[in-house]
């Protein structure tokens, strides 16, 4: 028996994992501080009422033998689906309901996609990107190109005709810079995937934070988008789901490679390999996206929305350099003192009890830059900003 030896060429443990075990160790040595953690990008506000609600008939249902569900659809139940159409109706966008796909979530997704995929493909990623992205690759032993994502091009790399790519990884609004592409560069990209017939792999898991109109939430926005691209998406972010486990995944049918047609080919590998998200969970999920559903949902953006000014207000006054937070949870920004990344990562840590995550964890270009979120409640971005002012001052 041979192990998968491409195992061997990713750290030992994920980004998150590292930092949750470094955080954990002060904390079990220092139990009289107080960690305020704006690392990971978890949500801290519950869910809200009418989802609460919907969780709890649904789990009645599931008690009596008229309204039990077992097995679902692999792909979701069309009730669910298509909220999510009219969902993406709002933004001009038609979706037939086969093509969507529902998920616990977007992670999941973006490394099972892979599937579909020959190892022989090339893979282009910016650098710095949302580890999962590199790291399912590797796993599976494919070539990855990076492309630089950095301060000259506001974070937002465009396509280099002179650089051949199979599979395109794009993330907007973006993890970790928070940077959002406008329709003309995504349109770049799009013909740039037509033109050499690659894919592009679309994480919009942060669209909801989108507050300019004319922004794109999703790539399906930019004509031509339904022959080249998958988009991903989760509501973990928009709607609190990070410990619930809900997203969907868009396969258009008109992708096809090679005469075959990948929504099909998706369709095959769920089926085999999913039986779906539990019945409970998807009637929560239904009910973010009613009338009242939006409202609440957001309701809680605005406070993360709130908590990003906070930062951010914070950075301006002291001259840091950042960007993100306007539509994303996501504040990026330059470390002082030409640290690096994981030396401020340990300056806040041990001085400030404050938990960010190194932005070197991203890539290369991360370096030097250090992420932090939103996500946090109120009182502790308040508190965290007054400590950095100390530090800062
Ligand atoms: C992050 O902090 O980058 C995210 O929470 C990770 C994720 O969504 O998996």
């Amino acid at each position: 028996m041979n192990i998968n030896k491409n195992y061997q060429n990713i750290s030992d443990s994920y980004l998150f994992s590292t930092i949750a075990k470094k955080v954990n160790e002060f904390a079990s040595n220092n139990p009289d501080k107080k960690i305020i953690r704006l690392g990971i990008g978890d949500v801290t506000l519950p869910l809200c009422k009418v989802v609460v609600e919907a969780l709890k008939k649904a789990s009645e249902e599931m008690g009596i033998k008229e309204t039990f569900h077992g097995y679902g659809p692999e792909q979701g139940y069309d009730f669910l689906k298509t909220k999510i159409q009219s969902y993406y109706k709002m933004h001009n966008v038609d979706l037939k309901l086969d093509e969507i796909f529902i998920s616990d979530g977007a992670k999941s997704d973006l490394g099972n996609i892979l599937d579909l995929f020959d190892v022989d493909n090339t893979v282009l990623v910016p650098d710095p990107v949302y580890p999962v992205y590199v790291d399912t690759n590797t796993m599976a032993g494919r070539k990855i190109i990076y492309i630089d994502a950095n301060a000259s091009n506001n974070f937002l790399p465009l396509p280099d005709k002179s650089v051949k790519a199979d599979i395109i990884y794009l993330c907007s609004p973006n993890n970790p810079t928070g940077a959002v592409y406008n329709k003309e560069q995504l349109k770049l990209w799009v013909d740039y995937a037509n033109e050499n017939k690659s894919i592009i792999l679309f994480d919009s898991a942060y669209e909801c934070f989108i507050t300019d109109e004319n922004l794109p939430r999703s790539i399906y926005e930019i004509e031509g988008a339904k022959t080249c691209a998958i988009e991903f998406c989760s509501l973990s972010k928009m709607a609190g789901f990070t410990g619930t486990r809900c997203g969907y995944t868009v396969v258009p049918e008109d992708i096809v490679f090679d005469g075959v047609i990948l929504n099909k080919m998706w369709l095959r590998r769920q089926t085999t390999k999913f039986n779906g998200v539990p019945y409970i969970v998807q009637k929560g999920a239904e009910a973010v996206f009613t009338p009242e559903g939006q409202k609440e949902i957001q309701e809680n953006l605005n406070y993360y929305k709130e908590n990003a000014k906070i930062i951010s207000d914070t950075l301006t006054k002291h001259n840091i350099w950042h960007i993100g937070g306007k539509h994303s949870p996501y504040i990026w920004l330059k470390c002082p003192n030409n640290m690096t990344s994981w030396e401020f990562f340990d300056y806040l840590l041990n001085n400030m009890q404050i938990v960010g995550t190194p932005g070197s964890g991203f890539g290369k270009n991360g370096e030097g830059y250090f992420r932090l979120t939103s996500f946090g409640s109120r009182e502790n971005t308040i508190e965290a900003m007054k400590r950095f002012d100390s530090f800062l001052k």
